[in-house]
């Protein structure tokens, strides 16, 4: 399962991405809005492709087909490796059709249920973005919507590559592992929290002590 940082944060993106576990970062325009507002979003999100180097998603935020459109064509024009995000509506399907007919890659973003993500790869999805945390906030198995679609995916040998989105905690991002998912994009404080056990500190800590020890000795 490849790693992606779910972010529009530069500073934690750079530190995520100096670990060299990253394949690349979704963003969306909650997370650009969680920033700075005097920033340039485009200097940003250049910025933010050149720290990771992978996949980059920057989400249309037009409701119709046409708009979606404009909008792809104008971010190729000043990000020309941008992963194009879609909203998971009608419109978007149509858009995404005409995207994945030129080659342009789409991820298509707001998947709830197995239907959708399934509906979106038959209109061409490079990417099908499913989010479960926020099926487990209205008391719904996120994860068994990832389980679901990784089966089905299994079963009919579709190619559009499945993310987890939407991972809220660590058991969030095992259990996508363990269901099959392609990627997983992470915010990166759980990414932290993923990283983090408190028996390899102590390890490492009991390591450089005795190291210290035998030094000492031998002085
Ligand atoms: C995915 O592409 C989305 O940006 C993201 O995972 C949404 O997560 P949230 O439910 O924590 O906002």
């Amino acid at each position: 399962m490849q790693l992606y940082v779910d972010s529009a944060n530069l500073k934690d993106i750079k530190h995520a991405a100096s670990l060299g576990i990253l394949s690349g970062v979704t963003t969306n325009p909650s997370l650009l809005a969680k920033e700075d507002p005097t920033l340039d979003i485009k200097k940003l999100l250049l910025e933010i492709h050149e720290s990771v180097g992978g996949h980059t998603s920057v989400e249309v935020v037009s409701t119709d087909t046409d708009g979606m459109l404009r909008e792809a064509d104008e971010i190729l024009q000043w990000f020309p490796e941008a992963t194009i995000k879609i909203p998971f509506i009608p419109a978007g399907l149509s858009a995404v059709r005409k995207l994945s007919d030129q080659e342009i890659p789409t991820n298509v973003t707001l998947l709830f249920t197995a239907n959708q993500a399934l509906i979106a790869a038959n209109a061409g999805a490079t990417y099908v973005s499913l989010f479960l945390g926020r099926l487990d906030d209205i008391s719904t198995d996120g994860v068994q919507a990832v389980r679901d679609t990784c089966e089905i995916w299994e079963m009919h040998g579709l190619e559009s590559l499945i993310i987890a989105a939407s991972i809220r905690n660590p058991l969030h991002f095992l259990e996508c592992a363990k269901a099959g998912a392609h990627i997983a994009t992470v915010p990166y404080k759980v990414l932290m929290q993923c990283m983090n056990h408190p028996l390899t500190d102590a390890g490492l800590d009991a390591f450089l002590k005795d190291h210290q020890k035998m030094l000492t000795a031998k002085s």
